[in-house]
């Protein structure tokens, strides 16, 4: 069948975490984050004859596989958004990512978000002006993009941080775009190990409820999100550091003092953290850090930290599978 319509998201970073939510994806706290354009997906949607929207991976160099329960969220998604366009035809539903699928570094943020921007695109083509502006839409991507995030937001939360080029932040029901001193960062992902999670980050959610430390979750949150905000604007590098490290590791203190217990670090990452702990020391400067719900760290570099990242790359390219913005 003719593809009708091809859409792009980037996955996005969050320094301040989205951890713990209530119905419809609405966060415990807010969050920040950076996107990655070099973390892509595609989706195309074409019409078809069959009697269900179906989803198929996209034929590209990395072809993504989803398991039953993974096309069924994404197909009911797909569904949630066709009502509310008031879409009635089947489709078909076809994605890739422009880096491999089993590394560890696929987001539910590129997929949601590209399959939001696809069907805002298909419902653009389909409805007619007056129908596609009485749902509160333009139809010009850059006004229609905040309320684009909401929509997103109720397929996977982190999702609604990536419709947004460089930084967003994400209070309650959408994101907004963020500009700081710092447009533009380099990426790295050092992946500590490949094989999928055993608590997906849907689960965590609601699994750190149980965490005595949930209690002050949301102030610690908030006040790191207002000094992040103030070092990125100030252009202080090292207290973003500190205050990003302080975070994730907060993150993680929910997942371990859950109960019961659970927990994503590895003896690799808490080696890949150390190293970055002691290139901080040695050099008084160094990347950014910090892990999302799985084992992978994520390093970010300034523009003028070109040398630390190809210093990074050395550190880690023969011990572990690396990806990044600049390679
Ligand atoms: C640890 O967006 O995957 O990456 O809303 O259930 O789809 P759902 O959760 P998800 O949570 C991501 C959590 C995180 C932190 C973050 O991205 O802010």
């Amino acid at each position: 069948s003719r593809i009708m319509i091809k859409e792009t998201a980037p996955s996005n970073i969050a320094l301040i975490k989205y951890m713990g939510k209530e119905a419809n994806n609405i966060p415990s706290n807010p969050s920040l984050s950076y996107s990655l354009p070099h973390l892509l997906t595609t989706v195309e949607i074409s019409k078809t004859d069959a009697s269900e929207d179906q989803w198929a991976a996209l034929e590209s160099e990395y072809a993504i596989e989803l398991s039953e329960k993974g096309k069924a969220r994404y197909l009911k998604f797909f569904k949630k958004l066709k009502d509310h366009f008031g879409l009635s035809s089947n489709y078909l539903i076809q994605s890739a990512n422009n880096f491999p699928s089993d590394a560890g570094l696929a987001s539910s943020a590129s997929s949601f978000a590209a399959l939001t921007k696809a069907t805002y695109s298909l419902a653009k083509s389909e409805l007619d002006t007056e129908a596609f502006q009485a749902l509160g839409f333009t139809g010009e991507f850059i006004t229609d993009r905040e309320k684009l995030s909401a929509l997103s937001r109720t397929g996977s939360g982190s999702s609604c941080r990536s419709l947004f080029d460089t930084w967003s932040e994400w209070q309650t029901d959408f994101a907004v775009e963020e500009s700081f001193s710092y447009s533009k960062l380099l990426h790295l992902a050092i992946i500590a190990e490949e094989d999928k999670k055993e608590v997906s980050s849907s689960d965590a959610h609601i699994k750190v409820k149980s965490s005595l430390l949930m209690e002050g979750r949301t102030a610690r949150a908030n006040k790191r999100l207002a000094d992040l905000k103030n070092a990125l604007n100030e252009k202080s590098w090292e207290a973003a550091f500190e205050i990003c490290w302080a975070e994730f590791w907060d993150m993680h203190a929910l997942f371990e003092t859950s109960e019961p217990s659970f927990g994503y670090m590895t003896a690799d990452s808490l080696m890949v953290l150390n190293e970055c702990r002691s290139y901080w020391k040695a050099n008084q400067d160094g990347p950014l850090v910090t892990m999302d719900a799985g084992p992978n760290v994520h390093l970010l570099f300034r523009e003028d930290q070109k040398s630390c990242y190809e210093d990074f790359i050395k550190i880690f390219e023969n011990k572990f599978k690396i990806w990044g913005s600049e390679s």
